[in-house]
This record gives C-alpha cells, sequence and structure tokens, in this order.
C-alpha cells in the first residue's frame, strides 16, 4: 500500500500521558500501557485508531473495565476504538518477543541485551499506539528485569530505582517533554558508564552518560569529548541549551542504520561512538564527531519540534545534518580544513545522491509518496535537504540564518512541524519571498545550470548568462525555474580575483558574489572588466546543481592553480582528472592496453605543482589528488563499463606514480606521523597524504613502496596505519597481502569494529591471475565464523561494499556477482527487511551499465521481484528499479 503526502489527516485524539511498564523476558516481554486519551476539537470522527505489528494483545481496559468486544475493532494492522468522545484511560496489555526480532526494528536483543528503535515505525512492534509523529505524549515508563540486568534506562528523568519483593530489579523514568512515539527508547542490561558533567550556559549542570557493553570503557574518552563540544557549540552559534538533567548516549553492535537521537537517550551504532588508536581511523574519529553532533543537535530540531507527518521527514533530517556539518566545519582550526571537509561533503553528495536523483528511486526531499518509510531515509532528504537548508545561510547569511531557526523554533516548540513552516519562518525572519523556493521540496532531480560567459574587450564588460533546466519525472508536472544561489568570483589574467560591479552599481561589492537566479535564462553583466576574465562558478558549491560551463584544458589547469577559491581549485582538478581517465578509456577501448598513454603533460605538471606546495596543508593535497572514485568516474560515463573504467584507473595511477616517483617517496619520508597516536585532523592530513602518495607508488610497482606499505602494517602504532597499509595491500593485490589478512583476522577477531573493517577491505580486493574470484572469496568469508549475517555491520561492509564498490569484481559476466546479490538479498529479507531493502538498491541504477550486465541485472532484480512474500521494503526498491521507464 502507498501513502500520499495529499491524504494527510489531522488525529481525532490525543494522548495527553501515557504510563507503560515491561516485564522484559527475553522471550516473552509484557508491556502494559496505560494513555490518557483526549478527543481533539474539530475532529473528523470518534475513532480512535492505533497502530499494531508483531502482537500478542493479552487484553484492554477502558477506564478500569474490561473493555467489550463490540467497542473495538482489529484489521490490518490497526486496533480502532469506534467511540471516543470525552477523555478516555485506556489500557492494553500486550506481548512481545525481542529475542526473535531481526528486524531490529521495536524492541529487540543485542548481545543478551535489551534495545529499542522506534523510528520510523517500531513503536507499533511495541504496543498499540496512534504510532504516527504528530501525537505527542508524556511518558512515564517503569522497567522490570532480571536481577542480573545491572542498568534500566529509558528517555527523562530517573524517577525511582530498586528492587521488587520477587528479587527483581526496577526503575521508573519521567520524561517531561511531550513526545512522538518514534523518539521513545528503552535500554536494559550489562553496561558499564562513563560519566562527566557539564555547566550549562543557564547555570544548571547535566550529566553526560555514555554506555557500553564491558570491555569498551576506556574508548569513549573521543566521543564525551565531542558531546561536550556539541552542547558548547549549540549553545554558542544558536543560542539552544540542554533541556534535560542528563544526556545519555548508549552503544550497541546490533543496528540497522548509525545512530537514534531518542530524547535524552541517544542509542548509537557502536562505530560512531567507540574510538581508540587500536579500533578507530582518523576518518572514524571525524566520523563520531559528527554523528554524535547530528544526534545531539536532534534534540531541538527534530526533539522539541519534530516532524507532522514522515513525508517532512527532511525538516529534521536536513536541517540535522546541516547543523552537524556547520558544527564540524567549526570545529576546524583552519580555512582549509574547512574546504576540505566540504569537499568531502560535496564528493558524497555527488556519488550517492545524484545518482540516486537521476535514478528510479528518485525522490524530492519531501516525498509525494512511500510504500514503506525506512526506504526514505536517503542521500536526497539528508544531504540534498541539508543543501537545501544550507542555500537559507547562502542567501540570508549566518545571522539572517539563525534568526529564522529562533523563528521556527519559537513557534513551533513542543510541536510537530512541516517543511512549509520552516521556509515560512525563515522568510518572515528575513523579510523576504521565498514562494519559489517552496519548488527545491517539491522537484525532484537535479538541476543543471548552463553558464556561457563573454567578454567584451573594447566596453571592458563580462556577461554571464545562465541556462536552468531540470529532469522531467515520469507522472511529475514539467519542472520550474528555482531559485538558486550561484556564488561566483572573476579571475583576471594574472590569476588574481577582481572586485565584482555590476552594471548600475556606483561601486563594486566583494570578489565572491551570489547571482540568484530564478528563471530560465539570465544574464548579468560586470563592467570594468580590463583584462581577459575567467568564471570560476558554483564557489563552495553554493547550490546542489551540476553547473556546465565549457572550459578548456588550459582553462581548468588555470583555476586548478590559481581560483583563490580552494573548492573550485578542487573542482578544477578533478575535472582535469576525469578528463584525463576519459582518454584512458578511449584507448583502452581502442587498444586493451593503455601502456603507451600518459596523462598529458599539464596535467600532471599541475599535479606535481600541487602535490609539492607546501602552502597547502597536506590534508587538503591529499584529497585534491585522489583520483575521483570509480563511483564518480560512473557518473561521467554515459554507459558504465566497470572493467574498463577500473583498468583505466590503474594504468593512470600506474603512470602517474612513475613519473611523481620522487615527490611520492619524499611526502611517505615526510608526512610520516612520529610519536603516540593522537586523533587530530592536522595530523590526520599527514596521514592522508602519506598513504595517498603509497598507493600511486605501489600502484606503480615500486618496491620500496611495497616494502613500506608491510613495514606500516607491522609497526604502525595505530589503526589508520595498519588498515592503509592493508587497504592498498589487498586492493592491488600484492602477495603479501594474505599474510596480512590472516594476522589480522587474529589480532582483530575480538573486536567487532575490526571485524568490519577486516571484511570491508576484503570486499574492495582486486583479484589476482590464477587465484580464486573474489566473489568466490567473498562466499567463504560469509561462512567464517567472524562473519554473522544477522549482523547489519558485518553485512554492509562485506557485501554492500562489495555490491556498490566492487566494480569489475562483482559486474562480472558470468553473472557470478548478481547470483550472490539475489541469494543474500532474499536471504536477509526473511528476517531484516531495512537492511536487504538497502543491499538492494546496489542494483537500481542498471540501466547505466554497458548491455551484457544490464540485461543480467534486470534479471536479477525481476527474479527478486517475482518472488512471493517479500517485505514491503525490497518491494519497493524492486519494483520501481524494474518499472520506471
Ligand atoms: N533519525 C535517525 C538519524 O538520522 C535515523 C534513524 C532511522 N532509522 C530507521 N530505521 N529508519 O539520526
Ligand atoms: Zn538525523
Amino acid at each position: 500500500t502507498v501513502v500520499y503526502r495529499k491524504d494527510y489527516k489531522a488525529p481525532n485524539h490525543d494522548v495527553e500521558t501515557i504510563n507503560l511498564v515491561f516485564d522484559l523476558i527475553p522471550d516473552r516481554t509484557i508491556v502494559t500501557s496505560t494513555m490518557h486519551v483526549v478527543p481533539r476539537e474539530g475532529r473528523e470522527s470518534d475513532e480512535f485508531e492505533l497502530n499494531g505489528e508483531s502482537l500478542q494483545l493479552v487484553s484492554i481496559k477502558i477506564n478500569g473495565q474490561p473493555s467489550l468486544t463490540n467497542q473495538y475493532a482489529m484489521n490490518a494492522g490497526k486496533l480502532i476504538f469506534h467511540s471516543i468522545k470525552e477523555p478516555t484511560d485506556i489500557e492494553i496489555v500486550t506481548r512481545i518477543n525481542p529475542k526473535a526480532n531481526l528486524e531490529l526494528s521495536g524492541l529487540y536483543l543485542s548481545n543478551n541485551n535489551f534495545i529499542t528503535q522506534c523510528e520510523a515505525e517500531g513503536f507499533r512492534r511495541i504496543t498499540y499506539f496512534p504510532n504516527r509523529p504528530d501525537v505527542l505524549a508524556k511518558y512515564t515508563v517503569t522497567l522490570h528485569a532480571p536481577k542480573e540486568c545491572k542498568v534500566l534506562l529509558s528517555n527523562g528523568n530517573l524517577v525511582d530505582q530498586g528492587v521488587l519483593p520477587d528479587g527483581r530489579k526496577y526503575a521508573i523514568w519521567h520524561d517531561p517533554f511531550p513526545k512522538p512515539s518514534y523518539l521513545f527508547a528503552l535500554v536494559a542490561g550489562n553496561f558499564t558508564v562513563n560519566e562527566d558533567k557539564i555547566e550549562l550556559n543557564n547555570d544548571k549542570t547535566a550529566l553526560l552518560q555514555i554506555y557500553t557493553e564491558p570491555g569498551n570503557e576506556n574508548k569513549t574518552v573521543h566521543a564525551m569529548d565531542c558531546l561536550k563540544k556539541a552542547i558548547r557549540w549549540d549553545e554558542v552559534r544558536y543560542g539552544l541549551t540542554l533541556d534535560l538533567e542528563r544526556f545519555m548516549i548508549v552503544a550497541t553492535n546490533d543496528f540497522n542504520m548509525g545512530a537514534m537521537e531518542n530524547k535524552g537517550l541517544n542509542i548509537f551504532n557502536a562505530k560512531y561512538v567507540l574510538a581508540d588508536d587500536g579500533v578507530a581511523t582518523d576518518s572514524d574519529y571525524a566520523a563520531i564527531e559528527s554523528v554524535i553532533g547530528h544526534e545531539y543537535f536532534h534534540n531541538w530540531t527534530g526533539d522539541r519540534v519534530t516532524c507532522r507527518d514522515w513525508f517532512q521527514l527532511s525538516l529534521k533530517e536536513g536541517l540535522t545534518v546541516f547543523r552537524e556539518q556547520e558544527f564540524a566545519s567549526d570545529m576546524l582550526g583552519s580555512e582549509s580544513a574547512k574546504v576540505v571537509k566540504r569537499i568531502k561533503d560535496v564528493r558524497a553528495l555527488r556519488t550517492a545522491q545524484f545518482p540516486e536523483d537521476s535514478g528510479p528511486m528518485a525522490h524530492p526531499i519531501r516525498p509525494d509518496s512511500y510504500s514503506e518509510i525506512n526506504n526514505f531515509y536517503t542521500m536526497t532528504v539528508y544531504e540534498k535537504g541539508a543543501e537545501v537548508v544550507r542555500m537559507y545561510q547562502t542567501m540570508f547569511g549566518k545571522e539572517g540564518f539563525k534568526k529564522g531557526l529562533a523563528e521556527y523554533l519559537r513557534r513551533y516548540d513542543g510541536s510537530a512541524a512541516t517543511c512549509d513552516d520552516f521556509r515560512t519562518a525563515m522568510a518572515e525572519a528575513n523579510d523576504a519571498d521565498l514562494s519559489q523556493f517552496a519548488l527545491w521540496y517539491s522537484q525532484a532531480g537535479t538541476p543543471r545550470v548552463s553558464v556561457k560567459t563573454q567578454w567584451d574587450e573594447s566596453k571592458k564588460t563580462f556577461t554571464i548568462t545562465t541556462r536552468q533546466s531540470n529532469r522531467t519525472l515520469p507522472g511529475q508536472p514539467k519542472p520550474q525555474p528555482l531559485m538558486i544561489p550561484l556564488a561566483v568570483g572573476v579571475l583576471n589574467d594574472k590569476g588574481e580575483d577582481i572586485p565584482l560591479q555590476l552594471e548600475g552599481e556606483p561601486l563594486p561589492v566583494g570578489t565572491t558574489r551570489v547571482l540568484l537566479l530564478n528563471q530560465d535564462v539570465q544574464t548579468w553583466t560586470l563592467v570594468n572588466v580590463d583584462r581577459r576574465p575567467l568564471l570560476s562558478l558554483g564557489r563552495g558549491f553554493s547550490a546542489p546543481v551540476i553547473c556546465d560551463m565549457d572550459l578548456t584544458r588550459d582553462q581548468l589547469v588555470f583555476l586548478a592553480k590559481n581560483d583563490s577559491d580552494l573548492f573550485n581549485r578542487a573542482e578544477a582538478f578533478e575535472k582535469l582528472s576525469i578528463l584525463a581517465i576519459d582518454a584512458f578509456i578511449q584507448e583502452l577501448r581502442k587498444t586493451q592496453n593503455a601502456n603507451s598513454l600518459s596523462p598529458m603533460e599539464a596535467y600532471l605538471a599541475t599535479f606535481e605543482e600541487i602535490l609539492n606546495d607546501e602552502r597547502l596543508s597536506p590534508a587538503y593535497r591529499a584529497e585534491i589528488l585522489k583520483l575521483p572514485s570509480e563511483q564518480a568516474i560512473y557518473e561521467s560515463q554515459i554507459i558504465i563499463e566497470p572493467a574498463l573504467i577500473r583498468a583505466a584507473c590503474q594504468a593512470m595511477q600506474k603512470k602517474i606514480g612513475q613519473r611523481l616517483k620522487t615527490s611520492f617517496e619524499d611526502k611517505v619520508k615526510t608526512c610520516t606521523t612520529e610519536g603516540i597516536y593522537k586523533y587530530d585532523p592536522d595530523l590526520a592530513g599527514k596521514r592522508a597524504l602519506k598513504f595517498l602518495s603509497l598507493s600511486y607508488l605501489v600502484a606503480s610497482g615500486n618496491p620500496k613502496g611495497v616494502q613500506q606499505t608491510r613495514n606500516f602494517f607491522e609497526k604502525g602504532n595505530n589503526i589508520t596505519d595498519k588498515l592503509g597499509a592493508l587497504s592498498i595491500a589487498v586492493h592491488s593485490g600484492l602477495p603479501i597481502r594474505q599474510e596480512m589478512l590472516n594476522k589480522s583476522s587474529i589480532a582483530w577477531a575480538t573486536e567487532p569494529l575490526l571485524i568490519n573493517k577486516w571484511l570491508e577491505v576484503q570486499a574492495l580486493a582486486t583479484s589476482v591471475h590464477g587465484e580464486m574470484p573474489v566473489v568466490n572469496k567473498i562466499r567463504s568469508l560469509m561462512m567464517d565464523p567472524l562473519f554473522s549475517i544477522k549482523n547489519p555491520n558485518n553485512v554492509y561492509s562485506l557485501l554492500r561494499t562489495f555490491f556498490a564498490k566492487g566494480g569489475p569484481e562483482f559486474h562480472t559476466l558470468d553473472g557470478s556477482g548478481y547470483q550472490l546479490w539475489i541469494e543474500t538479498v532474499l536471504n536477509i529479507d526473511s528476517f531484516n527487511p531495512q537492511v536487504s531493502a538497502r543491499l538492494a538498491r546496489t542494483l537500481e541504477n542498471w540501466r547505466r551499465y554497458e548491455p551484457r550486465l544490464s540485461s543480467m541485472m534486470y534479471k536479477a532484480l525481476r527474479y527478486v521481484s517475482q518472488q512471493k512474500n517479500l517485505s514491503a521494503d525490497l518491494r519497493e526498491i524492486v519494483d520501481k528499479a524494474i518499472n520506471e521507464p
């Protein structure tokens, strides 16, 4: 069944309070829910509708009396009370089986601990309730648990705890803030806690706690530090204070997604909490900071103001991703470090969101329909949603944005809002007309902006003509022109930024300016442009669009060397890299041999100049000089040929490695970080440049590079070094790789986070002639005792990585990769639909592959789609993938 945004109806009843009592037993937990239900003024009917799924109903009482069967009806996952006309107390007792819950939605067990995940619709798997985000209630939760259970947690404040007459333990929690049921959480089991305190700007002190499974007590130092920084940052930047006496984080190894912002009790995938030099890489440290920030920032943008319905998901997610990105950026000292972060975020958007927006799952950031909401926790809703929020800041400045956010929170605090509410608050706080901006919420597809420029030497004018176009989606109205803030600068022939003065302006205004596009075709004229100009377009990625401008190689080289906007320098260099790789692809198509080819001289010279430019930070150089990922190259191709693209990348890397050998060797030496490991973005940048250089050296067969790779693995005192070396060895198919893999499987076997890394590295392996194909290797890894198909992190690390990034190792002409895809997707769908659906999405862009592959990909999708009993989640993905024209 498909749900439509246009069908939204307000609920007939509010639930003012809910009292929940849990008797926690792994295979038969009893849940007693008592709700105070109040009919709404102006309601459509007296029917009170509750959702339920996989529940065993034990009893119902209405105002203390056992209910009569004619007072309610049960059908298709719904419990409906026919007539609630007055404030009424309803008590419902249900029985559930957390132990059998392998969907990891609702109440489930992780390593024998009780954990919940209720977003989006998990609460209905705990008890009957109007499980929709616009029903906000005050929760009191009582937990009864076996005496071995050390920790009993729920949202809000601890009211009481102790021992029951029968020897079991109990705890009572009360959350003073009304919340939707998707923010409910409980945790019970054996955990240790790391505690700290923070002084808030309202002079109160809050208790901060991070709970982990025993043995991890020393791995929460970084997470605690991040949490304190996040709390402080929200106070300073937005004046938003923590509103609770205590804030708790719990880490678990069994979790479908990244983390969850349950009010006062965030639950995290352990990989976004635990860190020390032995388990977390530099990128893990950075990711932990972002995710801790993200979930904390939801406390205001998500919890205090929530979403009216799930179509509004981007209201909280786009906004919170934006806040998280701003936080992470502010935590970085230098401008150049901030740019690196921005380049990484934009690259992620381009390689994962753009293909989504051009494929069968394309949807606006505020979708119009879905059959399974869990399928819409997408790059579009999150990452494109964050770009849409960023555009407000680009248009109104940081202060204007802050005013708009404050206005939004003031208007909707304690309630459930819509994307339109947010846009309207922004518009009114800034005295702006944002009616056209609304199209960003309703139109799917990545807009294209083509730009032409013309310099009139005699008049000294420089005209910029923009033309926007948007993909027409099946069943959607013709796209309308959007409001697009496009930041531009102009370089003169000496490579300097010139002051920008538009026709009619008395004086120039700055050197980077935002042009506000709002029509199909528009022209801007700059005056007093007396030297040959070159446009620097879309500085800092000011809008989530594809900018087209015909630039020659020479112009790209010029921008890559001179643009004052470091983001756009990286852009120009990436375009050059793609052009170079394209040449290799063409050559391979003709001759199957790219050895005769070298990238053009100017490209190599620019590469070398950037590599050795000590004015640029190592982190920046490492990021800009990384070849575009294969997924990014796929995006640049009309037809995707994985084997050809892999071969072209390898040939390119080899040539670059040979040619710039001395510079790379120098970087490996000078960027080696001595002493005990410490996470620090600058040191992380050095390590990144070291491994980037090493990977080019190894690609070119440099024996010293191979030796150094081995050394970093053997002697490295941190996991960034060890894993960096192992990845190079496995991805390059070095002979020493098996020995390294064996060693790590022994050393890492007791640490779930390391097992995931070990699996992931092997999913990215390159097969070596005469040895087992990677597909077979993956199959044998699935039999390894270290792998569990029930564990989402294991599945994502091994299978999703292989399907999404295995390239020619997955897309084999014998179809063995697709066979593995079919088997695993169907197997996992029988117990965890959220995970199977995410896994299945790796084939959705089948139409873009070369015909031999795409026809097999289509057959695999069709085969799955023909199975009976698919989950709604998987059904939606495969059917959209094969049906979209
Ligand atoms: N709200 C969470 C976050 O972004 C995501 C949880 C989504 N979980 C799910 N099963 N759909 O922070
Ligand atoms: Zn979120």
